[in-house]
């Protein structure tokens, strides 16, 4: 018997015979990207609707055949494609000492790539969850997020572990950089639309740039993280107490943070407006920024309406999902 957080892991694992499944939801973050990775707080929430899902087939070759259809990638480890970060999770595990990993890896994944819903490291946590069951291995969130944490510094170069953290924990988190994050309870729950733009953006890239913009100019970006700083704590306290539509308030003005860093393009920036027009409580771009998603604060009823509008403003794909503790 595990306990309760290790049985969690195994919650979102099968096992049938020779064959081992298991998922990662999507992510979105609520109010602090750009600013976590100085050392701010951000919330972020899964998004169980949209996942990465990692199968294992046992067999008696030795190493790993790796599918990933997806893709249309095919490769065999040990070696692999070098810097790679799905090799980095295989090397953990062999360095683990146990049995040998012996068989097929297939990765699918409905979770847009390079658009600010942690596709990376949904993949990495699926991966994770599905060789530990494979070996018999029973692990916490955090070793579980520790592990894909690994990936995710080959695929970001410098995250913060926000993403591979929440979806690790498959809870509403708060997160600051290099510690546990701490639960919270979210009052009454709400609802969501995620709202993609259709533009691909490079997580690496957007981040780096903004490290150019701030080593250029320290205490302007110092000055901005802190008023999201301030922002995150207030969504935090407005969670709480059940106060959605001020969060929501709270969100809009996270929107006019990201943009002064630089992260906002006119797509977003319109779809937050359409958003907005049509009776949100608040929308904000998601994740990296420069393509990618906004996330949308909403009364249930205005759902349909605000779909149609950020449609209108250029939306592609539209997900709605609730939020609860
Ligand atoms: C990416 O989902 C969020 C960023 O803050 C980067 C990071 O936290 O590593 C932009």
């Amino acid at each position: 018997m595990g306990t309760p957080a290790q049985d969690t892991q195994h919650q979102h694992t099968t096992l049938q015979g020779d064959v081992v499944t298991a998922s990662a939801p999507a992510k979105v973050i609520l109010c602090g990207e750009h600013a976590v990775v100085y050392g701010r707080p951000a919330i972020a929430v899964p998004v169980h609707g949209i996942r990465a899902q990692a199968t294992f087939t046992a067999g008696s070759e030795p190493g790993v055949r790796v599918h990933l259809p997806d893709i249309d990638q095919t490769w065999v480890w040990p070696p692999g494609p070098p810097d790679h970060p799905l090799v980095a999770i295989l090397e953990h595990f062999a360095q683990q000492g146990g049995r040998p990993l012996q068989g097929t890896l297939q990765v699918r994944s409905t979770i847009p790539i390079a658009a600010g819903l942690g596709s990376s490291a949904a993949v990495a946590v699926a991966v994770v969850r599905v060789l530990a069951r494979a070996l018999n291995l029973s692990l916490t969130p955090a070793q579980v997020s520790a592990i894909a944490y690994k990936a995710e510094t080959i695929t970001h170069g410098t995250p913060s572990g926000v993403d591979n953290t929440v979806i690790a924990y498959e809870q509403p988190v708060w997160f600051v950089r290099g510690g546990p994050p701490e639960p919270f309870s979210i009052d009454r729950p709400f609802t969501l639309i995620i709202a993609h733009s259709g533009i691909q953006a490079s997580t690496r890239e957007v981040v780096a740039g903004v490290r150019a913009r701030w080593q250029e100019d320290r205490s302007r970006y110092e000055a901005i993280f802190d008023a999201i700083a301030d922002l995150v704590h207030r969504v935090r306290d407005a969670l709480e107490r059940g106060a959605i539509e001020a969060a929501g308030r709270l969100m809009t003005e996270n929107h006019r943070q990201l943009q002064a860093l630089g992260v906002s393009i006119p797509r977003l920036d319109a779809m937050v407006q359409a958003a907005l027009a049509a009776g949100a409580w608040g929308a904000k771009l998601a994740g990296a920024g420069c393509g990618g998603n906004i996330v949308i604060l909403t009364p249930k009823e205005r759902v349909q309406p605000i779909t149609v509008a950020v449609r209108r403003a250029g939306a592609r794909d539209i997900w709605v999902t609730t939020v609860e503790t």
